[in-house]
């Protein structure tokens, strides 16, 4: 026996066991936490969503010996919980209904952690594994609830009250992370409809390329999405293409309009709207990436166009894909000096300038990407 401060201490060789055990467990669960928080702040927008989420299901699987889990999202209008699926095109998901069982409800109603171990093994909704623990950790931030992280285990698993508080600090880091995109997300969206307005203002002036801009960043964030482009490049193309004639404020309605041939120096004029586009957005600083794919969406491949006659791969890799879907609009529509060119066509013109106009690489992707979406494409150009 060890006296100290008047405490009688009796150390046995089981006791200091456990204790090393429950200690190195505890100290182990948080510097887990301070691991998470870093990894959590390596997400960038606009990727913070789905990648929150897995992230914290990967971390909450690596601290227990959880299986599978999925985040369900809650709606708050019919009170139901669904699974959103991955991006399988532009701004589409696939929700999968999610029925709710008795621990479910329960964790709904409660917004408390609540898990169960099964008497009887049963089959998992995730892997359709027979199962032995389940745990809904509701993701809530200020009493707003984006839904409900759910995960099922093979094992009977002994979750604890020290386990229980681990999982708050995580699910209220995952909730607060969410609230941080929806809000990002809705700056993004009003800044959106400014540019919007914006491309209004030019369609205005010029009446040939009614909805040119919109459909010119249709089909450039519909290719980006065919070749696999990241996120953050597609965000950005999106942004530029809606801006890219956005220099045309600057040229005079009856140039824009003119019916009769236009003259060299008309020409010249109208050629200046990639600087004036760039010039306009110089004093947006977090524009800069998408000003320079403006300023180059006329370059040619061969170093033949404008403003800087830049060749090859110095042109912005956007703005080769700006520059593609661009003519294909200029193509499909009517102009004051020919008729839209058909389908078959535009194929053509895009195969005959390759490697001169356009990047032959993208071309011949572009050609495939408009070969495979034919049907939608034409439907924007009938009537
Ligand atoms: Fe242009």
């Amino acid at each position: 026996m060890k006296k100290e401060k008047g405490i009688d201490l009796i150390l046995t060789n089981d006791i200091t066991a456990d204790l090393g055990d429950i200690i190195s467990r505890k100290s182990y669960l948080i510097s887990s936490l301070y691991e998470f928080a870093k990894l959590f702040e390596k997400i960038k927008y606009p990727e913070i969503y789905f990648e929150t989420i897995k992230q914290t299901i990967n971390h909450i699987k690596k601290l227990y010996e959880f299986n599978e889990g999925i985040f369900l999202n809650y709606n708050k209008e019919d009170e139901s919980l669904y699974i959103k699926g991955e991006e399988i095109a532009y701004k589409m998901y696939e929700s999968i209904p999610f029925e709710s069982d008795e621990i479910l409800e329960f964790a709904k109603k409660s917004l408390t952690i609540t898990f169960k171990i099964l008497n009887n093994k049963i089959e998992g909704k995730i892997l359709k594994k027979l199962i032995s623990t389940i745990i809904y950790i509701p993701i809530s931030y200020q009493k707003e609830c984006f839904g409900f992280l759910y995960l099922e285990s093979e094992k009977v698993l002994n979750i604890n009250s020290d386990d229980i508080s681990i999982l708050s600090i995580i699910a209220s880091q995952m909730a607060f992370a969410l609230k941080n995109s929806q809000l990002l997300e809705q700056i993004e969206s009003n800044f959106l409809e400014t540019i919007n307005s914006l491309v209004s203002a030019i369609e205005v002036k010029d009446t040939y390329t009614k909805g040119h801009s919109s459909r010119v960043a249709k089909y450039c964030v519909n290719f980006a999405f065919f070749i696999n482009l990241p996120t953050d490049q597609i965000k950005s193309l999106e942004i530029a293409s809606l801006l890219h004639d956005i220099g045309k404020i600057g040229i005079p309605y009856e140039l824009l309009n003119k019916k009769e041939t236009l003259s060299p120096i008309d020409i010249n004029f109208i050629k200046k709207h990639p600087e004036m586009g760039a010039h306009i957005l110089e004093p947006l600083e977090f524009l800069a990436k998408e000003r320079k794919i403006i300023l180059h969406h006329h370059e040619r491949f061969d170093g033949n166009g404008y403003p800087n006659k830049i060749k090859g791969k110095d042109i912005p890799f956007e703005s080769r894909i700006l520059s593609l879907a661009d003519s294909l609009d200029a193509m499909a529509t009517d102009r004051p000096y020919r008729k839209a060119l058909d389908f078959k066509s535009i194929i053509l013109e895009f195969k005959r300038c390759s490697g001169t106009q356009f990047d032959p690489e993208l071309t011949e992707q572009f050609i495939d990407f408009l070969e495979k979406n034919q049907q939608i494409i034409r439907r924007d150009y009938e009537d």
